[in-house]
Formats: structure tokens, C-alpha cells, sequence
């Protein structure tokens, strides 16, 4: 038998309660909108899409930090709400969250950030020291980053001191939730290629998520693209960009920047409603109104 995905959502909604002014509940939200997805062993897997689509409510659930209204989240094929929470869920999924100066404690040196997963997982204390010293070298710093405080890192070293943090216990699956759209665009190249080069060596799985098509094109295997809380487009990268089937996917690819004429020439059309490039919105009643034959709302 093959084995089961290391990540499955199935069908998963996320409702919010909507309040008022004072603060009474009137009516709900739905955030994420039946989705459903695998992320295979050793895969890249990006998603993108636009602000408020629900990109974050997802990696929350699946770090089982709220759960979904409806549907199942597996890991390695066991339902995660019986064993989120517990240490061995931590050694499975870890997550390196957007902004690198808020995820670190501002109060502990690097050393000591680093130790707390260390010493929650049962490392003994003699083995802390070497461990922090690895897990620096991983990520590319000098060891006596140790001993630095938060305010003493760029944002670039920060986002690597988190990296490490996640890795420290050898997890299986890491979510980086815009693990890079703090940095400077220089900065994120790098910390691109190192999460790249860690999850080869490391046997990684990575759950990618960016409003950013672009930095998924040399990094995830294949990439979904997410439209207020649905998953419109889902497909190995090359076929998403050069043949998307959503029309809201060419419009997310017209803002990623070509490198070539070639690649210019391969850029799939926008889509076009009554002679005018067509907004979020229409695509969105088109959507709405016949949703098997969405893409046909190009080209006319
Ligand atoms: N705890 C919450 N209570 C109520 N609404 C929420 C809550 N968390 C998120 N939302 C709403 O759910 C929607 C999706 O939010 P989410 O943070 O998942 O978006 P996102 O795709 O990560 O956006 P961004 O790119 O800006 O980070 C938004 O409309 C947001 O306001
Ligand atoms: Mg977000």
C-alpha cells in the first residue's frame, strides 16, 4: 500500500462569529470555504492568494490552533483534533510565522528562545548547548548568536533564529505562513535559498503560503490558489503558470514579474469581460452564478 499524504484537508470550513458594536453576535463569516488539498512526503506545496483569502485561518488549523467548523484535517492520515496540542503533534508540524520580530521573545537571548522546544521535548541540559550550536550552523549564523537578544538581529537573522526554532525538533511537515514578506527583497532571496537547501537535507515538507505567485515559481512543487476562502486552482507550478484554469489565477499572475521575452510570450491572457481586463469582483459573480464553467468567463 502507498502511504498516506503527510498532509490531507478534506472539505475543511472556518466560520467566524460576526459581532456588533456591542460586542453581541449577529451573524457569521465563513473564512475558509470547503477546502481540500494533500501535500505529499518531501513536496513543496505553495499556496497563494490575495489578503483576508484565508491563507492564515488554514495554517492555524492545521498547527491545531483552532479547529475547523467543518471537515478533517489528517496528518499522516490520523485526525489531527485527537492529537493537536501534544508533544508528538509538535515533533510532527511546526510553524514559522510572518513577522520575525513579534515570534521571538524580545526578553530571551537567541540561546534561550532556542532552548524552551529543546527542554519541552526532553533534551537534557548538557546536550542544550551543543544542539543550539547545530541548529545556528543549520540556519547559516555564528554560534555566538547565542547569547544575542532580538533587537540585537536584522530581520533576515531573526526570520533565520525562527527557522531554527521550528526546526529544532526535527519536525516532519513546517507551515511557513509569509515567511519572507517582512525582509528586504535581497534578504528573502536568501532565506528562500536556505529553506530550500534545509528541506532537501532535511527531508522536509513544506506548506508555503504567500500572497506572492512569484516566489512559489522556483520553489513549490505545486501551488493552490486560494479566492476568499475557496481553493479555485490547485496543479504542479509549471501547468498553473502557463495554463492556469481559474481566470482569478492569470489575474494573480499578471503582477508576477517575467525574467525573459520567452517567458513574457508564454504568459497566459487576462481575462477579459466585455473588452475590459475583468476585477476580482466579476470573476467572483461569475463564480457565483455557474461555478462549472467559470473559465469561460475569458476570452469573450
Ligand atoms: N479570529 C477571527 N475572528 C473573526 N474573523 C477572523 C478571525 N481570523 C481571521 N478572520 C477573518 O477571516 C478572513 C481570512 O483571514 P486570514 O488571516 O486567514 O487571511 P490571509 O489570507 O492570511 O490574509 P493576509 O494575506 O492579509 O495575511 C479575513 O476576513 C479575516 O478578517
Ligand atoms: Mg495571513
Amino acid at each position: 500500500m502507498s502511504e498516506p499524504p503527510i498532509l490531507a484537508l478534506d472539505g475543511v470550513v472556518k466560520r467566524f462569529p460576526l459581532r456588533n458594536a456591542f460586542g453581541r453576535r449577529t451573524e457569521t463569516m465563513t473564512a475558509v470555504d470547503g477546502v481540500s488539498l494533500t501535500i505529499a512526503r518531501g513536496e513543496v506545496y505553495g499556496l497563494a492568494g490575495e489578503s483576508g483569502s484565508g491563507k492564515s485561518t488554514i495554517a492555524r488549523m492545521i498547527l491545531g490552533l483552532t479547529p475547523p467548523s467543518e471537515g478533517r484535517i489528517l496528518l499522516d492520515g490520523a485526525d489531527i483534533a485527537a492529537t493537536a496540542g501534544t508533544r508528538a503533534f509538535g515533533r510532527m508540524v511546526q510553524m514559522v510565522f510572518q513577522n520575525p520580530g513579534s515570534s521571538l521573545n524580545p526578553r530571551r537571548t537567541v540561546g534561550q528562545s532556542l532552548a524552551v522546544p529543546l527542554a519541552a521535548h526532553g533534551l537534557a541540559r548538557q546536550r542544550r548547548a551543543e544542539r543550539i550550536d547545530e541548529l545556528l550552523a543549520t540556519v547559516q549564523l555564528p554560534t555566538d548568536f547565542a547569547a544575542r537578544y532580538p533587537h540585537e538581529l536584522s530581520g533576515g537573522q531573526k526570520q533565520r533564529v525562527a527557522i531554527a526554532r521550528a526546526l529544532s525538533v526535527e519536525p516532519k511537515l513546517v507551515v511557513l505562513d509569509e515567511p519572507t514578506s517582512a525582509l528586504d527583497v535581497s534578504v528573502q532571496a536568501r532565506v528562500i535559498g536556505l529553506l530550500i537547501d534545509l528541506g532537501r537535507r532535511l527531508d522536509l515538507t513544506y506548506l508555503f503560503i504567500s500572497h506572492d505567485l512569484s516566489l512559489m515559481r522556483n520553489f513549490a512543487q505545486r501551488v493552490g490558489v486560494l479566492y476568499r476562502g475557496r481553493l479555485v486552482e490547485s496543479g504542479p507550478t509549471a501547468d498553473v503558470f502557463t495554463t492556469p484554469s481559474h481566470p482569478y489565477t492569470r489575474l494573480l499572475l499578471a503582477s508576477v514579474p517575467v525574467i525573459s521575452p520567452e517567458e513574457a510570450a508564454m504568459r497566459p491572457p487576462l481575462p477579459m469581460i466585455g473588452g475590459e481586463v475583468a476585477t476580482a469582483d466579476q470573476l467572483l459573480a461569475g463564480l457565483a452564478t455557474d461555478p462549472p464553467n467559470h473559465s469561460e468567463v475569458s476570452d469573450r
